[in-house]
């Protein structure tokens, strides 16, 4: 984690800035008289002066304090309408905060939280995560020191956030919890930015174990050997081109141990890296193609997450890692392959690999495990990006209920889930011609809709069941308030809530 988070009654004042809000009209919180006492008016001064900060919402404004001050510098943030703030706002705000000090050489501050505010220590959590997961960078490829002047080098990076605030002990817990998630969540985005020759499906397998397992969830990896005894067919197709063999990772978390409730089933797409295989994609934006594997790491970070913070639930989750690439030995279009299940499966395109990788994740999870509720996450299809862009995520949900469940986590977390719809239509539509299905539908339209539809050849009658595709939501180019561009571990956050809203008793 790349910022240290803590909470105290009283100010440190021993770092370079403190935080003080305002609200609309630059109605200055609480804490504000007293930092301007101690300054001698120097707030209020600046604030008469100002003709640029007004308090509106988002609104970072760094000062220089004089020398005999307690900080050498004080930022003003607005924060809009008081009676608006929510948990999804408070997050926005420290976005905010921590992109506005980027580059600005302040290594801490502490933030002055309103303690009128009507749950202050949530607010002041909420911030924090905000600003955690805003300050999340990938830089392991980064040589130290090259070529950097040296007015860059003596550059101090944003490192300590400390709150102050009342209710520490309501602060302290609740981020105790969040803390979990968004290691889970910066876990799926390490994943994702990682370049597929450093995660090659046995590397990931390999990751995946040394992560998890002093976290108490037990870890079963599958190598081609296994996978060819079980049958697992489409996947292992998926993979014969690539000179890194397939895995399968099965990650079980039991926090509910006397329960003998089935556990419920979180299934990933992992292809390390898609070249389309002999259906080869075209050259430009084929890099983007590492973060194909975003459904897996989501499912990974999802059960880092639960495992961290100990839920009492049960949950198994599931991912197919492979490479899909052209060879001599690679799968071609017109192969047909058999299923984990027994189905046959004509292939149409090589570049529709996922749904195959999933086909044999889908069946054996619910074969071995019964699960009554089955999510899986796959950067499954183009046509979502196109449909939805970055913002939604294209959920397609066999049960109402279901629906309204995940509806609801979405938008208690800001993950934001659009209801795509599940028709028998395209079911029908993939079934196959000369085989039981086939890996592409003969027109092109609906194309995530038909991607689903050959998923439903693959989940049990009575399995309540969500697809999500991820294809433009795992991974984003421009930077958002809390979302960093680049892999976003979208999937993690919606669903730990979910499982916390619906599954566990607290
Ligand atoms: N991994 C891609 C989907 C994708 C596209 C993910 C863009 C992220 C961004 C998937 O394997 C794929 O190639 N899908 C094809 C399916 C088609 C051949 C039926 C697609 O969407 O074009
Ligand atoms: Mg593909
Ligand atoms: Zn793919």
């Amino acid at each position: 984690m790349t910022l240290d988070i803590s909470f105290s009654k009283a100010p440190l004042k021993k770092v370079d800035a403190a935080v003080i809000c305002f609200y609309k009209g630059k109605e200055p919180s609480p804490p504000v008289s007293s930092l301007n006492y101690e300054v001698k008016g120097f707030i209020d001064h600046v604030l008469e002066k100002s003709k640029s900060f007004t308090g509106g919402f988002g609104q970072a404004e760094l000062l220089m304090l004089p020398e005999d001050a307690p900080y050498s510098y004080v930022i003003l943030l607005g924060c809009g309408d008081k009676d608006e703030i929510d948990n999804i706002k408070a997050e926005k705000l420290g976005g905010k905060l921590v992109a506005a000090l980027d580059g600005k050489n302040i290594e801490g501050f502490e933030f002055f939280v309103d303690n009128d505010l009507i749950d202050a220590g949530e607010v002041a959590v909420h911030i924090a995560t905000g600003a955690v997961l805003r300050a999340y960078k990938f830089e392991q490829y980064k040589s130290k020191n090259e070529e950097k002047d040296e007015d860059e080098l003596k550059k101090k990076n944003l490192a300590k956030v400390h709150f102050v605030l009342f209710d520490t002990t309501r602060a302290k817990d609740l981020y105790a919890k969040e803390s979990c998630v968004i290691e889970g969540i910066c876990l799926a985005r390490d994943l994702v930015n990682e370049p597929p020759n450093a995660l090659y499906p046995d590397a990931y397998a390999k990751r995946i174990k040394t992560h998890l397992k002093p976290l108490g969830v037990e870890v079963e990896i599958l190598d081609e050997k296994k996978m060819k005894k079980l049958g697992m067919g489409a996947l292992l197709a998926v993979g014969q081109g690539s000179d890194n063999a397939p895995r399968m990772v099965i990650m079980r978390w039991r926090g509910d141990k006397p329960s003998n409730d089935a556990p419920l089933a979180f299934v990933g797409k992992g292809v390390t890296f898609d070249t389309g295989g002999i259906s080869l994609k075209p050259g430009a934006g084929m890099e983007e193609m590492k973060m194909d594997m975003g459904g897996s790491a989501s499912v990974v970070g999802l059960i880092s997450a639960l495992a961290a913070r100990k839920a009492k639930v049960n949950v198994v989750g599931i991912v197919g890692l492979v490479e899909n690439m052209p060879s001599a030995r690679a799968y071609r279009p017109a192969d047909i392959i058999t299923s984990y299940s027994g189905k046959t499966i004509e292939v149409l395109n090589t570049d529709a690999e996922g749904r195959l990788v999933l086909a044999d994740a889908l069946e054996y999870v619910q074969d071995v495990y019964k699960p009554n509720l089955v999510i899986d996450l796959a950067t499954l299809t183009g046509a979502i990006v196109v449909a939805l862009g970055h913002e939604y995520c294209g959920t397609f949900v066999s049960d109402e209920t279901l629906w309204g469940q995940l509806e609801h986590a979405g938008k208690d977390t800001g993950e934001a889930l659009w209801r795509m719809p599940l028709d028998k239509v395209w079911k029908e539509e993939m079934e196959g011609t000369i085989t039981d299905v086939q890996n592409m539908s003969k027109s092109r339209a609906a194309g995530s809709c038909t991607a689903a539809g050959f998923l439903w050849h693959f989940i049990e009658e009575g399995t309540a069941w969500a697809h999500m595709d991820i294809a433009g939501t795992a991974w984003i180019k421009k930077d958002k308030d809390i979302v960093p561009k680049y892999g976003t571990g979208f999937g993690v956050r919606i669903l730990e809530r979910f499982v916390a809203q619906n599954y566990e008793q607290s």
